[in-house]
């Protein structure tokens, strides 16, 4: 699908529907919505004084029209609420309400209009990645009832802005859209056809496609590096781990020299708990544990593209962690890379066990940030539902950025505390660490076993579990995947590379 970015008012875009957006208390009788209510013949006038359509937040009028000062035949009212509440996300909402929407209705060209104050090109881009975004479907695998219309092309329409910046962002609004697209379709994919071997080829195909180089680190691999912890999950599956190393070198620097940025994403592909059995009800979700993998490879798949002048690196452990005579047992004791040892007390608890591995060779990289991303914890949708991702860390600073950075783009995160004496919970008996804290503040204490390994390199940890899955679906979005964080990291990177 073309993403076009256009100065022009919006009556004279070519498009087949356009879509605009509109608040609270707004009247018909200024503006834009003037000019296209006296296009339309009053209609709009007419749903607004009749309180058929209150632009709240959400709500849609739909009309076909015929009229030669406007180019467009269907005519969608997109409410969204107050205007000084009307951010990044709610822009970002609106923009997939009109894709999906007008989809529907077998519209194939479309316009939108975003009507948001501040910088042109930032907020076509932000449109734009809603309206990529928008279209996002889980029906892949289904033979009927799937949704084939499709989309030609989507303008966004920022009336009287430089032409060059509107295009700008609604470019880079497409890839950011299309790289977060790719990251859902990853985690929506079931375990079967998304084995680590299978999640290392799609890198690999990333990675070529776009120009980012890979390393991909087989068990044999893994076992001369003494990855004893990633090496603990993957013991009870027949499908061999894979350590992914995506690699992002800017052709111009503008970091500090020696400046390493490391993103780092659980992926396994399918939790089943291990020997540590999950009970059955809703355990085919757990096809989504190997996300935190899919929003680094995500990211990454945007930056070759974006090119910023800062070099990130993007690493995923892959494994499988299924029971089998194999596994590894409750009790059993592992020795990280590091030469740290970990009890076992619960097998279901292997995200931790994974990404301690891999924080560690990010540091053995040469890392001197690192923030890791996983579907960790129920505990976290118990403490912040499917609202805000959890952020915890040992540098304030760079959670802060990433809050920021969440903040700019819509995205929300909330920071749980990690003091010291949280770490007490994870001492072992036998052992230096044990993989599970106690009934109490699991989250915390999920972290607090990562801390262990990311030592005093500057460290930031997003627990996802609870935002990486949306469920019901919205007027803006399907259900399943949410490509979390994409957009975050994306912005983050990019700031860190300006001067
Ligand atoms: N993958 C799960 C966490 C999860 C739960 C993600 C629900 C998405 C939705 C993780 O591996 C896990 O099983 N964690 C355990 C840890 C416990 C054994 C300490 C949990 O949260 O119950
Ligand atoms: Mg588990
Ligand atoms: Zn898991």
């Amino acid at each position: 699908m073309e993403v076009i970015g256009s100065p022009k008012p919006c009556n004279e875009v070519d498009a087949e529907g356009l879509a605009i957006a509109v608040f609270k208390d707004e009247k018909a009788n200024n503006g834009l919505l003037k000019t296209l209510d006296a296009a339309v013949g009053g209609m709009i006038a007419d749903v607004i004084e009749s309180e058929e359509f209150t632009a709240k937040q959400g709500e849609t009028a739909y009309f076909h029209v015929s009229s030669k000062s406007l180019k467009a035949r269907r005519v969608l009212l997109i409410g969204c609420g107050e205007r000084s509440s009307y951010k990044a996300a709610q822009i970002t909402q609106m923009a997939g309400t009109a894709t999906r929407f007008l989809r529907s209705k077998n519209v194939k060209t479309v316009a939108i209009a975003p009507r948001a104050d501040g910088d042109a090109e930032k907020v076509a881009q932000t449109a734009a990645v809603g309206a990529v975004m928008g279209l996002f479907e889980l029906d892949k695998y289904r033979t009927s009832d799937k949704e084939k219309r499709e989309l030609k092309s989507v303008t966004v329409v920022i009336e009287g802005a430089d032409k060059k910046a509107v295009q700008r962002g609604a470019d880079r609004g497409r890839i950011i859209g299309e790289s977060t697209n790719f990251t859902r379709d990853l985690a929506n994919e079931p375990g079967g056809y998304m084995t680590p071997t299978i999640l290392a080829a799609r890198a690999k195909q990333v990675a070529k496609e776009f120009g980012l180089s890979i390393e991909i680190l087989d068990q044999r691999q893994m076992e001369k590096l003494g990855m004893g912890s990633l090496l603990g999950v993957s013991r009870g599956s027949d499908e061999p781990p894979k350590l992914i190393i995506l690699k992002y070198e800017p052709s111009r620097f503008r970091s500090r020299k020696g400046e390493l940025l490391a993103l780092v994403g659980k992926g396994i592909t399918f939790d089943s708990g291990g020997i540590s059995l999950k009970p059955g009800e809703n355990m085919e979700l757990m096809k989504y544990d190997m996300t935190g993998a899919a929003t680094v490879i995500g990211t990454m798949r945007a930056i070759a593209q974006l090119k910023p002048s800062v070099p990130v690196l993007g690493i995923a452990p892959c494994s499988e962690n299924l029971p089998s005579g194999k596994a590894t047992k409750p009790g059993d004791i592992l020795t990280a890379m590091t030469g740290k040892t970990i009890e076992v007390i619960n097998t279901d608890a292997e995200g931790r066990l994974v990404l301690a591995d891999a924080i560690a060779y990010a540091k053995k990289l040469g890392a001197t940030r690192i923030i890791d991303m996983a579907t960790l914890t129920g505990a976290v949708t118990i403490a912040l539902g499917d609202v805000n991702t959890a952020i915890l860390g040992t540098d304030q600073k760079l959670i802060d950025e990433v809050i920021a950075s969440g903040t700019e783009v819509g995205e929300k995160f909330w920071q749980l505390p990690l003091d010291d004496e949280y770490t007490k919970q994870i001492k072992s008996d036998i052992a230096d660490i044990k993989n599970v804290g106690g009934k109490k503040a699991g989250t915390i204490t999920a972290a607090a076993f990562l801390k262990e390994f990311a030592e005093d390199t500057p460290w930031a940890h997003l627990d996802i579990a609870g935002t990486a899955w949306g469920d019901p679906a919205t007027p803006f979005r399907s259900k399943g995947p949410t490509g979390v964080a994409v957009r975050t990291l994306v912005e983050f990177i990019e700031r860190s590379a300006q001067p």
